[in-house]
């Protein structure tokens, strides 16, 4: 497909990647108008991520077509997890990388606009590093773990939505005198059991880079217990770690356990694993001696308009995205710090992670409160 975009400034092609997140439709609708109407640029949009790219799908991006997307959920380009490296074509994983670059060619792109989280940022740098694609990315995920940004859009809507699951299992935990555990996303990183748990109040938080013990847990809420309180939350990311997890021994018994698993999968047999918080949950019913019960919010937090907070940052980051397109600032990531938007060389961000520090401010606001952390 030869287009031609002689008139133009530049062509640029925007693509979503990775988990959709509430705040996409806000970030592309900010590059996209200022991109036609003042830097007279060609706009393609390309269709669910990596893979539009490969399989030629596009539509234009105008004015028009970004007119009333701000306050929409999800991504209006279509998302996919695929991998230019690793993309599964008819059953098998290939290395498309030679058919992005032949169809960039063919767009006539002078920069690859992708808006996605830490996987999108190390494909981008991919395709720059080794395919010598001019590339520009912004930082989107609920999991807000992507490095040199403060912050990235939906998760703030992501933490709104866990906290007020968190508020509404308050008062039917208090009326059956119950353990509620509720398990929210956010991959490997606890930013948004930490924000949620914070907000929600809750009595134990568990994320990725504090490992738990079950005793620290049960202590917590045996405390509370008799201390009059009626019940306890316990708020569990889903990449939470048991400190019996982290150690030598245990992955010895691991390894051992992927292996089976294995020799199961081939031989077609069902495999079971339970998942984490129901795990948690029937050891704290056995420590404590008090009813658990458990709810896992899924993707309810991807889901549904973006918060004014996320709305804020897309556009910000959107609107100097599309500024760092007219100075052909390329090859950068725009992240947000101090409350300015500024353009991080992609080899700083790709292929690394924003943890929770065991220091970080809001670890310490959890400890303070009493509330446990599920470590001691
Ligand atoms: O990265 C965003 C995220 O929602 C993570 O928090 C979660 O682990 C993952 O995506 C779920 O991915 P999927 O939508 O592919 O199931």
């Amino acid at each position: 497909m030869l287009q031609n975009s002689s008139n133009y400034k530049s062509t640029i092609g925007i693509l979503t990647s990775g988990g959709d997140c509430p705040g996409l439709n806000a970030a592309i609708r900010a590059i996209v108008k200022p991109a036609v109407n003042k830097y007279d640029m060609k706009v393609f949009g390309i269709l669910d991520g990596f893979r539009g790219l490969v399989e030629n799908r596009t539509i234009d991006l105008t004015d028009a077509s970004v007119s009333g997307i701000l306050t929409m959920g999800g991504t209006v380009l279509g998302t996919s997890r695929d991998k230019p490296t690793k993309m599964s074509m008819g059953g098998e994983k290939m290395d498309m990388t030679p058919v992005i670059l032949e169809n960039i060619k063919k767009m006539g792109l002078d920069c690859l606009v992708c808006l996605g989280g830490g996987g999108t940022q190390k494909n981008a740098f991919h395709l720059y590093k080794n395919g010598g694609v001019n590339v520009l990315t912004l930082p989107k995920t609920i999991d807000n773990d992507i490095a040199k940004t403060d912050i990235t859009f939906g998760f703030d809507t992501a933490m709104q939505i866990a906290t007020e699951a968190i508020d509404r299992l308050h008062s039917t935990a208090s009326s059956h005198q119950r353990v509620m555990v509720c398990e929210v996303m956010g991959h490997k990183a606890g930013w948004l059991a930490l924000g949620a748990g914070i907000a929600g109040g809750a009595d134990v938080i568990l994320i990725p880079e504090i490992p738990y013990t079950m005793d620290a847990i049960a202590k917590t809420i045996t405390e509370r217990r008799k201390r009059g309180k009626r019940f306890s939350i316990v708020v569990v990311a889903e990449g939470a770690v048991s400190q019996q997890e982290v150690s030598m021994e245990y992955e010895e018994k691991e390894t051992k356990k992927k292996e089976l698993l294995k020799k199961l999968k081939k031989a077609d047999l069902p495999v079971i694993e339970e998942p984490l918080s129901n795990r948690i949950a029937r050891k704290i019913e056995k420590l404590t001696g008090l009813e658990t019960r458990v709810t896992t919010l899924g993707h309810i937090q991807r889901g549904g308009v973006p918060s004014a907070a996320d709305r804020l940052l897309a556009t910000q980051l959107g609107a100097a995205a599309a500024r760092f397109l007219a100075e052909k600032k390329y090859n950068v990531m725009v992240g947000i710090q101090n409350r300015k938007a500024v353009a991080v060389n992609i080899e700083e961000v790709a292929g690394m992670k924003k943890l929770v520090s065991p220091n970080d401010p809001l670890v310490l606001t959890v400890r303070s409160s009493g509330a446990s952390m599920g470590d001691c």
